[in-house]
């Protein structure tokens, strides 16, 4: 249905709140890659950094939600001390065994030569929040890809927050959700190439609206592949309210879609944004990325 053409237009909140925080920083420049979501850094060495430029990035980060630095050189051990800047360092919970032997907090994320199609991650989804303290966020570089296949898609969970009604943002204000790795599980063990996974951790709850630590803005924290139902809610009445949140959340107005270079290191904070990745890789397409992964805080 076509929209009321008598409805007001309003400037969304996440473009001011970037425009705000363009190019405020002393050692960095934050270049953003969307209207909403994500920043590009050019110049700088991510394995020489200094106190003042891990403070601005840091900043950054929180404001802009995604960080690209392109044409980076990073050993593991490298990687793993970047990530640090931003929290303890952690291994995934579940995939614990495509670890790099030498550096087991890297994760190793490998589509081979001739493999079909490993389709894991093309769903919108934010990391592990079927654990009681989700990740902070990740580090994703990109060791080999043909570019223009395999991109990866981020949306931003308060702009998408900022775009409902009051009065269905009031109705959210006061609900919470159960988490669980049922529904990733079964995805997982469907396809022979993947590891199985044998244990299902407990459900958690989380509020369905959190707010952000460090910038204060509200945000939704829902996502189609672990979030169960709303507490308290039938999965048959919490799924089209849901389904309602994750089409506001992934308009392409608020997206940002990352096309690969190798050498490319890519950060996104994981309390405020879903993500997925294009499986549209032929069987000849190599793709390898070196994941880490900082530790979060309970969700508020
Ligand atoms: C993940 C993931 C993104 C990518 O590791 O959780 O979604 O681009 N990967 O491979
Ligand atoms: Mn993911």
């Amino acid at each position: 249905m076509l929209r009321a053409t008598t409805e007001a237009f309003e400037m969304p909140a996440a473009i001011t709140t970037i425009d705000a925080h363009q190019n405020r920083y002393r050692r960095i420049r934050a270049e953003p890659v969307s209207g909403v979501v994500g920043a590009r850094v050019d110049d700088v060495d991510l394995a020489a950094l200094d106190a003042e430029t891990v403070g601005e990035l840091r900043h950054a980060f929180a404001h802009h939600g995604v960080l690209v630095f392109p044409a980076q050189h990073l050993t593991p051990a490298q990687q793993v001390a970047f990530t640090r800047h931003f929290g303890e360092v952690e291994q995934h919970p579940l995939y614990r065994t495509a670890t790099l032997p030498e550096q087991p907090e890297i994760l190793v994320l490998e589509h081979k030569t001739g493999q079909f199609i490993n389709g894991r991650n093309d769903v919108w989804h934010a990391d592990i929040t079927f654990a009681e303290r989700p990740p902070l966020g990740s580090v994703l570089y990109c060791k080999d890809t043909r570019s223009g296949f395999g991109d990866t898609l981020f949306c931003s969970m308060g702009a998408a927050y900022e775009a409902l009604s009051p009065g269905l943002r009031k109705l959210l204000d006061g609900l919470r959700a159960v988490h669980g790795a049922a529904r990733m599980v079964a995805r997982n063990n469907a396809q022979t190439y993947n590891l199985r996974i044998d244990d299902v951790p407990d459900e958690v709850v989380h509020p369905v609206v959190r707010t952000h630590p460090e910038t204060g803005r509200r945000m939704l924290f829902v996502n189609p592949i672990y979030t169960l139902r709303f507490e308290g809610w039938t999965e048959a009445e919490s799924q089209p309210l849901l389904d309602h949140l994750y089409a506001v959340a992934t308009r392409p107005e608020n997206v940002y879609r990352h096309r690969w270079a190798v050498g490319d290191v890519v950060m996104f904070d994981n309390r405020a944004l879903m993500h997925y990745v294009a499986v549209d890789y032929a069987p000849s397409v190599h793709r390898l990325m070196h994941r880490t992964t900082a530790a979060g805080d309970r969700p508020r």
